[in-house]
């Protein structure tokens, strides 16, 4: 999908974050978006998502303006056709991995086990799926997040630093896995990350500042 963010500008509070923002992404691109802690990066991944509110500018996701969606379309569009990685996974507690991992396909009505235990596999979690959360460690499950943010095959897929508590070896797996499926699928990806590992594989790298994103 397309994504255009038009001179979008927030702030909490008194609290500038930032300003200015303006970016494209083209069907299948994977842009990087790196930048100091607390610039705002996770927060520009939200608003991408629709998910926060900002002060100004605009966010198009295929030619739809967010800012103009009832907050039931924006949820319709981002159950069809974003996945969303968060930095602090919000993988629910009472359901096993595959449950986890089920839940976007559940919602669009499509239940489908075999693929679901296929993502398990693509990111090396392949014959835990009746694990509950509190059983796995902290890189395994930001490996549950980002299967489940996959699995409905988004054309949009937003990572915030997915590889923010592995080891080398499990991160560059997980990179495999993110850009696989995308390309795969032709998606779209917008990778938050510190990692210099994961900013090579990118087609472009932007640097989020508090006046603006330019390229890296
Ligand atoms: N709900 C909130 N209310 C007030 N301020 C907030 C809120 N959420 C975030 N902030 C502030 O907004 C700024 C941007 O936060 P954000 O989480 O987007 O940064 P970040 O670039 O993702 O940082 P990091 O690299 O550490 O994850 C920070 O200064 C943070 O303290
Ligand atoms: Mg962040």
């Amino acid at each position: 999908m397309t994504l255009r963010v038009q001179a979008l500008s927030k702030h909490y509070g008194d609290t500038p974050v930032f300003a200015n923002v303006s970016l494209d992404v083209a069907p299948g691109e994977f842009v990087a978006i790196v930048g100091e802690s607390g610039v705002g990066k996770s927060t520009l991944l939200n608003c991408m998502a629709g998910l926060d509110h900002w002060d100004s500018g605009s966010v198009h996701l295929d030619g739809a303006d967010l800012g103009l969606l009832t907050d039931d379309a924006r949820a319709l569009l981002r159950r069809d056709k974003v996945g969303f990685v968060f930095q602090a996974f919000h993988v629910l507690p009472h359901l096993d991995v595959a449950q986890n991992v089920a839940l976007p396909l559940l919602l669009l009505g499509t239940p489908d086990d075999a693929r679901v235990e296929a993502m398990l596999e693509s990111v090396g979690l392949g014959g835990l799926g009746s694990r509950l959360p509190q059983q796995l460690s902290g890189g395994q499950l930001q490996r549950v997040a980002i299967a489940r943010a996959l699995v409905h095959r988004p054309s949009l897929l937003l990572a915030d630093e997915p590889t923010g508590n592995l080891d080398p070896t499990t991160a560059a797996l997980v990179m495999r896995a993110l850009v696989e499926q995308t390309r795969l699928h032709g998606a779209s990806l917008v990778l938050v990350t510190h990692s210099h590992a994961a900013t090579q594989q990118a087609d472009r790298v932007l640097t989020l500042r508090a006046d603006g994103i330019a390229a890296r």
